[in-house]
């Protein structure tokens, strides 16, 4: 019987790898040149500092690695070939990812209000989700839609779902979560909304009642203009714009604004308000603005 011998690249001992690590913090040369590349790619703004130094070793250090790479320089000269795999392991790597269901709560209550009135007399209701993540926050939005209208005639909801990340925007679409990313969603949505795998990882399953209503799509904020036909009711762009500069706030803000119809909501950030500054849209709660009709 034939035996198959995989050949595995010996690995690096603890030691060799820390020192490798701690060689790529030291590149202060080439992280500029890497995270120049990353502004360009996403708007993602990384000034040098130790803490981003360290950020960008312990993240991009195992792709390194992996390739054979001995410097960021090497790696550069590969993502210069712009090839998009690899830049989108690149992006991959470089963006934060973090998010949870029912993130910053106050939100959805007032999302709640908003379809309970003014914006839920309609055929149709059109969300857009930019900068999704891995899909709790899609998932929370269709939650409070969905119970908004219990016992009430429902508008056909179109949710558009985008991140620039493509690695996680396929795990938003698979909708499948564990115990632990399930924490925030209370016993009765669970039973609701998802349904419950067995096996010891218990992983939980969103239900086709909400992925019905969504569209995935790889989309990046700071693209040209943006490209979508019919205005939006609702946009929610929360936690990404803390990553750009200003100028790219100040012109991503813009065309958000532009995607909205008049009377339409934009929901971004706690951390992120006060960054609007656009005379078609007035504040009407915290970190949520109202096109002006
Ligand atoms: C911290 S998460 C925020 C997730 C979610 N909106 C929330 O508030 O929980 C930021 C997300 O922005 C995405 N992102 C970063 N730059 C982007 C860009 N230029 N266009 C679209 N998405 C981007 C990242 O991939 C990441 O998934």
């Amino acid at each position: 019987m034939s035996r198959v011998v995989a050949f595995v690249a010996p690995a690096l001992s603890l030691s060799e790898a820390n020192s490798f690590t701690s060689r790529l913090r030291n590149d202060r040369s080439g992280f500029v040149r890497l995270a120049t590349m990353l502004g360009d790619l996403t708007g993602i703004h990384l000034p040098e500092s130790e803490k981003n130094l360290s950020l960008m070793a312990g993240r991009l250090g195992p792709i390194l690695r992996e390739r054979d790479l001995e410097s960021y320089d090497a790696y550069a000269g590969i993502l210069a070939h712009r090839i998009p795999d690899d830049l989108q392991t690149f992006i991959s790597a470089m963006t934060t990812n973090t998010t949870e269901f029912f993130r910053e709560s106050a939100h959805f209550d007032h999302l709640a209000r908003l379809v309970g009135g003014e914006l839920g007399g309609g055929p149709e209701l059109r969300v857009w989700c930019a900068a999704c993540s891995t899909g709790q926050e899609v998932w929370t939005i269709l939650i409070t839609l969905h119970e908004a209208f219990v016992g009430a005639r429902m508008p056909t909801i179109k949710l558009l779902a985008t991140d620039i990340d493509h690695e996680i925007l396929a795990r938003a679409a698979l909708g499948r979560y564990t115990e632990h990313e399930m924490g925030s969603v209370p016993p009765l949505f669970r039973q609701r909304y998802f349904l419950q795998g067995t096996g010891a990882r218990k992983v939980w399953q969103v239900s086709p009642l909400l992925t019905q209503s969504v569209t995935f799509a790889p989309f990046n904020l700071t693209a040209g203009a943006y490209p979508f036909k019919h205005p939006f009711d609702i946009v929610f762009c929360r936690n990404v714009l803390i990553y750009f500069d200003r100028p790219t706030v100040a012109d991503v803000l813009r065309k958000l604004g532009g995607a909205l119809r008049p009377g339409g909501h934009l929901f971004l950030g706690h951390s992120e308000s006060g960054t609007l500054r656009d005379e078609r849209m007035s504040s009407v709660a915290a970190a949520v603005y109202k096109r002006k009709e």
